[in-house]
């Protein structure tokens, strides 16, 4: 198939079926392993964050979630986002993230900041060459020993 064929879609997940859930959860874990979304933690990020699907020709292939910052309001938190393998590197990954920052300033917030392993060449490229996120700080050993990640930002500018 050429590239004119393909459809990216990007859609908030509300109700969702069995297929959905499934579908949804084993995305994370191939993405996030131990630290990934399971049959507990996704129905509170349905039910009181926001939870994306990015869907290629109609399947389901990426998921990313949203919190909003108690102390901030204006505040989101990129929980997570993740591509199934086997799609990854065709855009999906950027038009969601797409999807997400121009839905923000609707929904009243004018920051979103997410933190990314330093070694994370691919979205490290996507958040600060395709979007422009700076990186705010350095968490040293914010998962735990060893486990130091980056916090980036990116600000509304409307
Ligand atoms: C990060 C992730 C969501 C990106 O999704 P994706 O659909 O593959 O992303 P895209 O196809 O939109 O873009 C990938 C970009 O990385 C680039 N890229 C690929 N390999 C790269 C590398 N080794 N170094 C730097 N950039 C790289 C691609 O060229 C593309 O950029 P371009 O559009 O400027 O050419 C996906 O890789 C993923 O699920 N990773 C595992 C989970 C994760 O790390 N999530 C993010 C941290 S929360």
């Amino acid at each position: 198939m050429n590239s004119a064929e393909q459809t990216i879609t990007v859609e908030i997940a509300t109700k969702i079926d069995e297929y959905l859930r499934e579908t949804m959860l084993a995305i994370d874990e191939e993405a996030f392993g131990p630290g990934s979304l399971n049959e507990w933690s996704l129905p509170p990020f349905l039910h009181y964050g926001r939870v994306y699907v990015a869907r290629y020709n109609g399947t389901p292939v990426g998921i990313a979630e949203l919190m909003r910052d108690w102390r901030d309001p204006e505040l989101a938190y990129l929980y997570g986002a993740a591509v199934a393998k086997e799609y990854q590197g065709y855009g999906i990954g950027t038009a969601m993230l797409r999807a997400i920052l121009e839905g923000l300033p609707r929904s009243g917030f004018r920051r979103l900041q997410l933190t990314v392993h330093p070694e994370n060449q691919i979205a490290i490229h996507i958040y600060q060459d395709k979007f422009r996120m700076r990186k705010v700080d350095f968490m040293k050993d914010y998962y735990g020993p060893g486990e130091d990640r980056w916090l980036f930002e990116w600000t509304w500018d409307g």
